[in-house]
């Protein structure tokens, strides 16, 4: 009898060693090295400017839709055709062109990258579903982590009537007139070019972005949470750029 308990105790112990080594688990979890993390966050929230800095300070890569599409007006390609009535508006581009923009250039770039921070997109719920579809089916490697940028909407209307960016497409630096070292001369400390407004940085369309975001962010929400991704939250209010950052680095 006693011989016969031991034998069980041993077959239990041995079941929940194997378990906890995975042997049953129904799926296998694929190996993750890379990282993408996403910032959520409504225009102007600043997603660009912590990008930017994850660049500088972490050596991430970065890449936001919005300064694609933008190149593409510029060039008057085909997608850039399509797009610019909807930019010029504050409506968002049809989520198919912009699928194959990410899609395009995921494939060309994430093999040399080991962190990305997306700027700007997903931006709809479908564009999420899309987005982790493609992600499990094409790179599987990739780990996604998100990051809600969270700031009222009166900040991000002064925010963004301040803002200028460089006028060169390649470069699109972009700036707080009243952070500027020279404010009589308004040209990009990086590349020397002429600092403008961007187009749709008036109130008028800035508040229709505001709008059009907030009636895609909770559904996006919802796909991220019931996906499971990793989501944390990043209060920005009121707070330095370099406060932010500091911030974010506690994150990550
Ligand atoms: P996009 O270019 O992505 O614009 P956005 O999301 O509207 O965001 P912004 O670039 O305006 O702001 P941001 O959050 O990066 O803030 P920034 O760092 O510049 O999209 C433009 C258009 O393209 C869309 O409207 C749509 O038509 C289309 N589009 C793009 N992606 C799409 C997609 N996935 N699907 C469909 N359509 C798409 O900061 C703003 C200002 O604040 C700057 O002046 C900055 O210096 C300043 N600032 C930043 N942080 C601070 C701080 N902590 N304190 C003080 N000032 C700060």
């Amino acid at each position: 009898m006693e011989k016969m308990f031991g034998l069980m105790l041993l077959a239990v112990v041995v079941m929940i060693t194997l378990s906890a080594c995975g042997v049953f688990s129904k799926k296998e979890q694929p190996q993750t090295t890379k990282t993408i993390l996403t910032f959520l966050g409504a225009p102007g929230s600043g997603k660009g400017t912590v990008a930017e800095q994850c660049v500088k300070d972490l050596g991430y890569a970065t890449m936001s839709t919005g300064n694609l599409l933008r190149e593409a007006v510029a060039r008057g390609d085909e997608l850039g055709k399509k797009a610019e009535s909807f930019m010029k508006e504050g409506k968002l581009v049809p989520d198919e062109l912009v699928m194959a923009l990410v899609e395009e250039w995921l494939t060309k770039n994430m093999p040399k990258i080991s962190t990305l921070v997306l700027d700007g997109y997903p931006r709809t719920a479908a564009q999420a579903t899309l987005f982790i579809d493609l992600l499990k089916n094409k790179f599987p490697e990739v780990a996604l982590r998100v990051v809600n940028i969270a700031i009222s909407d009166d900040a991000i209307v002064a925010r963004l009537a301040d803002r200028l960016v460089c006028s060169s497409k390649p470069c699109q630096a972009v700036y707080s007139r009243k952070l500027l070292k020279d404010q009589n001369n308004l040209v990009c400390e990086k590349c020397g070019n002429p600092l403008i407004r961007r187009e749709d940085d008036n109130e008028t369309v800035v508040r229709n972005r505001l709008k059009v975001y907030a009636d895609n962010v909770d559904p996006i929400i919802k796909v991220y949470k019931e996906s499971g991704v990793r989501f944390d939250e990043l209060n920005v209010e009121g707070k330095t750029v370099e406060a932010v950052f500091a911030e974010f680095k506690k994150l990550v």
